[in-house]
């Protein structure tokens, strides 16, 4: 599919379930593969990012059976003999260069154009602290970056930036390093790993930024994966721009460090809610519901809540364009080394639809109400932003052309499938 076509709707009403959450599912597949015994995960994401991490984990000797709902999983990691190819998934890459180096190992890890740009130092930095060595390009800045794994002492290192990846990347070597490892961040990043750990048995103490952790085994375990809030974002945001819509989502992960773009939506006036109705490996599950709102009113996204909604920024500013007055996103500078730069592949795209956007060093103004009137956009060959430029389709007046949709499928494989449905 190399070019689409997203015609504006009446209305959109809907009762769906999202695909699986993209950060649980890589994080259960890693988890399972040190478990103490055969893991069972249900309804993993089968998306291309979740995929490489399968893939890199078989190479290390993992086996998944598939079974009815999902897969068991038996554990126990051996020196790959190839080079782990991680594709477009940053995840993939930072979090196994943790998982791996507590063992003594030898690995190369590798990726798409797109990931061999993206920043590494952030993970490699705390790893060689605590006693891996690495090799890459600029400085074992980028991919492909060689380690060589072993024993490993913790450490207490407070990260530059809020990123889970780099967290989980400390977290996940510390299970098998000599000592407690102390990781505090400047703001709050998604808490999966340190929930995880927690509820597979580990000594995890959390107080505030600072997260500690003693070495230890997971048991085994069985987890079904809720649904993505990133996914269901895309539906919630479509719900409240279109004229007489009303969207429910069930099935969603509602932790709150992954639920800021509905709280945002909240700010700027939007008729959406959510409700926790069961807990699953420590996390709360849930159903969001939201209906089209005629009113909506600018906001401020500033460095605390950014990591919490990260992943939803481009589509923030979508329905900003929907606003009264200035959306402004500020200290967002990390935008710019995601799958794609994605300050600038919003701002482009929403520009070329018609949107009054502008571009900041770190961040953007969105000047509204100036809603999308339609055109011809690409994708920047980054998920996020595909999915993004469709709900712009089916709210624009005159339908929006997308240049290679198709990457979609880093994390909600079937989006267009659902869409026309
Ligand atoms: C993720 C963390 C985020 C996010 C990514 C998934 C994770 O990245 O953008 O899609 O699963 O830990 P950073 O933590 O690097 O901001």
């Amino acid at each position: 599919m190399e070019r689409i076509r997203i015609e504006p709707v009446k209305n959109f009403v809907r009762r769906l379930s999202v695909p699986s959450d993209k950060s649980l599912t890589h994080r259960a597949f890693m988890l399972a593969s040190v478990s103490s015994g055969r893991c069972f995960v249900g309804r993993p994401l089968l998306s291309r990012d979740c995929l490489s991490t399968k893939a890199c984990l078989e190479a290390c000797g993992v086996g998944f059976e598939k079974a009815e709902g999902g897969f068991f999983i038996k554990g126990g990691l051996r020196e790959p003999e190839d080079v782990l190819d991680a594709g477009n998934s940053g995840t993939t890459a930072r979090l196994l260069m943790g998982l791996l180096s507590g063992y003594p190992f030898f690995f190369v890890i590798t990726g798409d154009e797109s990931l061999r740009k993206r920043p590494m130092r952030r993970v490699v930095e705390p790893l060689s602290l605590m006693g891996a060595s690495f090799m890459g390009r600029n400085d074992a800045e980028r991919l492909p970056i060689a380690c060589r794994g072993g024993k490993l002492r913790g450490i207490s290192y407070k990260t530059k930036v809020a990123s889970a990846q780099v967290k989980s990347a400390i977290l996940l070597a510390g299970m098998r390093a000599e000592g407690a490892t102390v990781v505090e961040e400047p703001f709050k990043s998604r808490d999966h790993t340190e929930r995880m750990l927690k509820a597979l048995g580990g000594d995890v103490e959390v107080k505030g930024l600072r997260v500690k952790l003693k070495p230890f085994v997971p048991f085994s375990f069985s987890f079904e994966v809720p649904g993505d809030p990133s996914s269901a974002a895309y539906w919630v945001a479509a719900a409240v721009l279109i004229p007489g819509s009303h969207v429910v989502v069930e099935g969603v992960l509602l932790n709150p460090t992954r639920i800021s773009f509905f709280e945002a939506l909240r700010e700027m006036g939007a008729d959406v809610s959510w409700e926790i109705e069961e807990e699953r490996l420590g996390e709360p599950v849930g159903v969001v519901e939201a209906r089209y709102t005629p009113y909506l009113k600018g906001i401020v996204i500033g460095k605390e809540r950014l990591p919490s909604m990260i992943d939803e920024m481009p589509l923030l500013c979508l329905v900003a364009s929907f606003a009264e007055g200035e959306t402004v996103v500020k200290d967002a500078g990390e935008l710019r080394v995601k799958e794609s730069d994605r300050i600038s592949s919003t701002v482009s795209e929403l520009k070329r639809l018609g949107v009054d956007i502008e571009e900041l060093s770190d961040g953007m103004v969105v000047r509204g109400p100036s809603p999308p009137k339609g055109g011809r956009c690409f994708s920047h060959r980054d998920h996020r932003i595909a999915m993004m430029l469709a709900v712009a389709g089916l709210a624009s007046r005159e339908g929006v052309e997308i240049e290679e949709p198709q990457w979609v499928s880093i994390s909600y494989p079937d989006f267009f499938e659902v869409l026309e449905g």
